[in-house]
């Protein structure tokens, strides 16, 4: 009797050992007691750390973290694009801010079309007539003016001071350097003050952007939409072609939201609601996988992929059709998200062979690297989170950069669908609720992202990466909740990525078998074949049991934890 006791006893730990899900992964990233910012550079996370101990609060390290990444990463930290935030307050109250760039006044649905209809090549992706009217500058007076504890002159002091000192240049700032240099050049007219042949090592003051960044110290929005530096940008983008007049930028506002929330089993996922499709995209996927024990089938495994990509297929169809701006377009939420609906939907998912997207031929729409947004996360000692995605879409946006004012602008117009059925520079094709109008925002796939566990929060996580964005996010969760992994396991393990059109399946270059990708081939599922670009680059933080909190900074970039 004793011993069946014993046994009974031990098989119970045993069972509880085995099944717990709660057991946390042991961290392998930096690791916290109070607070901690992750952004894709040193100086960056640095600055933003440098503000949470000075006894700013997590919004007052966004505004720091999001000026000095466009002095140290302005191949998408900006001044002339825009972003999306998502926060959660040490309280539990959750919200979402809007600065993503809009079309100007005078844009028309057919702008970048020529007289036979058809898209004029490059004109919504390179130069002054691929600028939307930037956001950034906004969005951080509005998180400033609603949440920040510091003044804007603490808080913006060391980012200008950066600028002023200068940065060093990595090994691979300086590959992007050499990578973009001819488009930069040949779009600026064959010279610019842009220090695009600087090696690594060099260390690189910026005095002209150093000026601009004063001026939104001392006065705030007006020190960006009005004024010197509005007539000297307005001016700049016009003489180039462009479409921005200064009464574009006067008028422009960031806008708060209501976060997109869902529950997946015991998670409760809070994501960017539209002009972004990242929450609601988010939440399709991850609706249409929970009735799936998807941890027994193992990380990256072949049911894995086949269960991830048919939700995505089916997520992101929907994303490109029904998906748009909500100031402008009625979004038919409560049916996309609602169970009835996600269920009807993967009724055709069979583990037996891959769903074909559509008759439309794959290999005629490239799939670009795009790394070129950026994201970071940052939880302060008080436990507020802020999940912040910003982007000048592609790198170094536009390629036109103003030499008297020290910063590059967006090339976020190409985000709009500039024709039905035409795919953009991500592959990814639109419809009419993404067409183009005055003052609309562009359809995003940002997806600056929080997770709850238990009721407090677990995880703040988002990536670059354009339309692969949005599976990255959801793999870097999957991999932390269904295969717990650490944190920074969950965001080094390889990615793969589908879309619905281009009707393929992408993986990264290391960490896929031909085995699996043959099984898969053999199942009806086209492989990229070609060239495997990384995918996303993601920073994330998550709080451990005891609250302390593990930093995920990309292996892939220069992206680095700092916190205290
Ligand atoms: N520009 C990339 C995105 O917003 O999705």
């Amino acid at each position: 009797m004793k011993s069946y006791t014993k046994l009974l006893s031990i098989g119970f730990t045993l069972l509880l050992f085995v099944g717990c899900k709660t057991l946390p992964a042991t961290p392998t990233g930096l690791v916290t007691e109070k607070a901690m910012v992750v952004s894709a550079r040193e100086e960056a996370s640095s600055i933003g750390s440098e503000i949470l101990k000075k006894g700013g609060n997590a919004f007052d390290a966004m505004v720091a973290t999001e000026m000095a990444l466009v002095v140290a990463y302005p191949f998408a930290g900006n001044l002339g694009g825009g972003g999306f935030m998502v926060y959660r307050k040490a309280d539990g109250t959750t919200g979402a801010l809007d600065y993503r760039e809009k079309a100007p006044l005078s844009a028309t649905k057919d702008m970048y079309l020529d007289s036979l209809g058809n898209v004029i090549p490059n004109m919504s992706t390179v130069g002054a007539t691929a600028v939307g009217v930037p956001g950034t500058v906004a969005g951080m007076i509005a998180v400033h003016e609603k949440f920040g504890k510091l003044s804007l002159k603490e808080i913006l002091s060391p980012v200008i001071a950066l600028a002023q000192d200068g940065i060093v240049v990595t090994e691979k700032q300086a590959e992007r350097f050499k990578a973009y240099r001819d488009e930069i050049l040949a779009v600026n007219g064959g010279a610019t003050t842009f220090p695009i042949d600087a090696e690594p090592g060099d260390i690189l003051k910026y005095s002209v952007l150093a000026k601009t960044l004063q001026r939104i110290s001392d006065k705030g929005r007006d020190g960006f939409y009005k004024g010197e530096t509005a007539k000297i940008l307005s001016a700049f983008i016009q003489q180039n072609g462009g479409f921005v007049t200064e009464k574009d930028l006067e008028k422009y506002q960031a806008k708060w939201r209501t976060p997109v929330a869902f529950a997946y089993k015991d998670l409760r996922i809070i994501s960017m609601s539209p002009p972004s499709s990242g929450g609601i995209t988010l939440n399709q996927i991850f609706r249409m996988m929970e009735p799936y024990k998807v941890s027994k089938y193992g990380h990256n495994s072949e049911k894995e992929i086949q269960l991830f990509t048919e939700a995505a297929r089916r997520a992101y169809a929907d994303r490109n059709y029904y998906l748009g701006d909500p100031d402008f377009v009625t979004i038919p939420k409560e049916v996309l998200l609602s169970d009835v609906y996600l269920k009807k939907r993967m009724e055709s998912f069979s583990f037996k062979k891959a769903t074909k997207s559509s008759a439309i031929q794959e290999g005629n729409v490239q799939m670009a690297e795009s790394m070129e947004t950026t994201h970071y996360s940052i939880v302060d000692n008080e436990g507020n989170a802020v999940s912040v995605t910003t982007t000048l879409n592609g790198a170094y946006g536009s390629k036109l950069y103003s030499d008297e004012l020290g910063f590059f602008l967006n090339n976020e117009m190409d985000d709009f669908s500039a024709k039905a059925g035409v795919p953009n520079m991500f592959g990814l094709i639109g419809a009419e609720a993404n067409s183009i109008a005055p003052e609309k925002r562009m359809l995003s796939s940002m997806t600056p992202t929080l997770v709850e566990k238990d009721g407090k929060l677990w995880m703040v996580v988002g990536t670059p990466g354009g339309s692969t964005i949005i599976t990255a996010v959801a793999q870097t969760i999957l991999n932390a909740y269904e295969f717990d992994m650490s944190m920074q396991k969950a965001v080094d393990a390889p990615r793969f990525h589908h879309q619905w059109l281009p009707d393929v399946v992408m993986f990264e270059p290391l960490g896929f078998s031909d085995k699996l990708k043959d099984d898969l081939k053999s199942k009806g599922y086209n492989i990229n074949e070609d060239r495997t670009p990384i995918i996303g680059k993601v920073n994330a933080i998550r709080v451990l049991p005891n609250g302390h909190l593990e930093g995920g900074a990309d292996r892939r970039g220069d992206d680095t934890a700092v916190g205290f």
